[in-house]
């Protein structure tokens, strides 16, 4: 099983970490534009095999896509990140041509690779890289709400002051500070609902802290989290080579799903070895279903500015 990574940045950097570190693949290939940066990314993360007991093989890439050749996933986390006070909407200008060009050569030297798309704005980039490759929609896949899921459940578990494995939740929707949706009916520490822990108040400072969550930390690190976002990748990943039809949201293409069409936005799927195997229709109460629609919109918006830009 062979896995690209495009971008050496502190979010390929990372992902590329934790999916060689979890021994499931032969090969992970980091690719970046930047002059001997992707190579020295790997060697470094190579020296620590021993170290961390891993056999994957990483190699790094200045920008020489045939090294990226029969890729079974590749990763897109090319593009500028945010900075502190702005919207990840703000760099559509920029992310959009380069999530186009690594796109197209990805696929031309692996035609039957799964695309997992971390570029923001990730639900709008997911939906470009949908309209320009024309790859079935179970091979493109939008990270957003794995990351938006962990955030949602660390805040979960420090207000009910347990540990994380206690709890399960999901954020659906847009990955964007408005857009998230916190499903906090549904979640549950242990399988008892959290709202019979935790009063109105609490839960809607979860909610609030969840969808601020890559905000909060933009303006404490002077640039976007990698850690979280690399993880989240890497779960993804691992679903997918190994089979393990695990439920994330993921931004996915909507056909008609909760109501939806012709976007891509955060939605529960199935993962395994095609990628996304099946969206999950869960019932949804009225307000959530506002929520989702609100969040659509808000989403089709960010989707037409591709057009002004003309990609
Ligand atoms: C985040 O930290 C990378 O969008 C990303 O939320």
């Amino acid at each position: 099983m062979k896995v690209t990574v495009v971008g050496a940045g502190a979010v390929g950097a990372s992902c590329a970490e934790y999916i060689a570190i979890k021994n499931f693949v032969s090969e992970v290939v980091i690719l970046d534009i930047k002059e001997n940066f992707a190579e020295g990314k790997a060697m470094d993360l190579m020296q620590t095999s021993s170290l961390n007991s891993f056999d994957t093989k990483i190699s790094g890439s200045t920008n020489d896509y045939e090294k990226t050749a029969n890729s079974d996933i590749a990763v897109i986390t090319s593009g500028i990140p945010r900075k502190p006070g702005m919207t990840r909407e703000e760099l559509i200008g920029i992310n959009a041509g380069i999530v186009k060009s690594v796109s197209q050569q990805l696929l031309k030297y692996s035609p039957d690779v799964i695309l997992i798309i971390v570029s923001n704005p990730m639900d709008t980039m997911t939906f470009l890289t949908h309209k320009i490759t024309g790859i079935p929609k179970n091979r493109i896949i939008g990270m957003g709400g794995a990351l938006d899921s962990a955030r949602f459940k660390y805040r979960l578990a420090e207000a009910l002051e347990c540990p994380i494995s206690d709890i399960d939740g999901m954020v659906i929707g847009g990955h964007s500070d408005k857009g998230m949706i916190p499903l906090t009916r549904l979640a549950t520490r242990n399988s008892i609902r959290v709202s019979d822990f935790l009063s109105e108040d609490r839960l809607s400072q979860v909610l609030n802290d969840t969808k601020v969550g890559g905000a909060t930390l933009t303006s404490m690190l002077g640039t976007s989290a990698w850690y979280a976002p690399g993880a989240a990748v890497s779960a993804l990943v691992h679903a997918i080579a190994c089979d393990q039809k695990k439920i994330f949201p993921c931004s996915s293409y909507l056909d008609g799903e909760y109501g939806l069409n012709d976007l891509c936005i955060g939605v529960p799927v199935v993962l395994g070895s095609s990628g996304i195997e099946r969206i999950v229709e869960i019932d949804l109460d009225e307000s959530e279903l506002v929520a989702l629609k609100d969040s659509a919109d808000a989403v089709k918006k960010t989707n037409d500015l591709l057009s002004d830009l003309k990609i």
